[in-house]
């Protein structure tokens, strides 16, 4: 399901329950020593997504240690992300020299809990889903907004080693001129300095979302 919102060049690799006996390296098993057993296994299936999407770009595949805020470690030239929420487990990386920064994110196809959306979405935002859902009313896109918003937080944090607020972005969507369609293109405008890539100071991070199986699925990259 995720290669089809990935740009070309991108490997990926996905699973709808927790693989067994994923292998983890020592200082993979240290990140998650205090951890549930759902959790130990969701991020065990995390890196064996990471390793199968590396192996399918060509880079040996080694441990994915966890940075100071949680993030996955990628080999040096590579960009990627990892997702997981109930009944699916992905990760997609691609070659720095392709995509400077990539996110991926999951989410059950529901509404925001009551309260979230106030503070997740921006006023002009908050207006946009509105008229999104007179157009398209099967769609949670208060969920799809959020899953974008991490997405586009994946791919950023790399690049920058700093928080990013839900405030910081602002997200329009490009829904697909079928009105079956339940795929699409996003658009997100840095309100804070971005990240500096191959010289040129990035002000806008691009991405696809997709509603499938229950789930909303986007990715954001740069
Ligand atoms: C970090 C965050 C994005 C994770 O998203 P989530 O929906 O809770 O959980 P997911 O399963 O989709 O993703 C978890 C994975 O994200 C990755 N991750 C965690 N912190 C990260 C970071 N700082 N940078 C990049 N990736 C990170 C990890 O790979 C993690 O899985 P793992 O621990 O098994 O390796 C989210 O918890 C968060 O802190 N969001 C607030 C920031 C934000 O989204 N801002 C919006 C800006 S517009």
């Amino acid at each position: 399901m995720i290669e089809r919102i990935l740009p070309v060049g991108v490997a990926s690799s996905e699973e709808y329950a927790d693989v067994p006996d994923s292998p983890l390296y020592p200082e993979e098993l240290e990140a998650v020593a205090g951890a549930s057993e759902r959790r130990r296994r969701a991020f065990a299936t995390g890196r064996h997504c990471a390793r199968r999407a590396l192996d399918r770009l060509g880079v040996p595949a080694g441990p994915l240690s966890v940075g100071g805020w949680g993030e996955p470690l990628w080999p040096a030239g590579v960009a990627g992300a990892i997702t997981h929420c109930e009944g699916y487990r992905a990760a997609a990386a691609a070659r720095s020299t392709e995509l400077a920064g990539l996110g991926i994110d999951a989410e059950p196809h529901v509404p925001l809990p009551a309260g979230v959306l106030e503070a997740v979405a921006l006023p002009y935002e908050r207006g946009r889903l509105r008229a999104l859902a007179r157009a398209r009313p099967g769609l949670h896109w208060d969920k799809i907004l959020f899953s974008a918003k991490e997405s586009v937080y994946k791919a950023w944090f790399p690049l920058t080693g700093r928080w990013l607020d839900f405030t910081q972005a602002e997200l329009r969507f490009h829904p697909d001129p079928n009105p079956a369609a339940t795929a699409g293109e996003f658009h997100a405008r840095l309100l804070v300095a971005g990240p500096v890539v191959g010289g040129r100071t990035v002000r806008h991070f691009t991405g696809r979302w997709l509603v499938a199986d229950g789930l909303v699925i986007t990715a954001a990259n740069v």
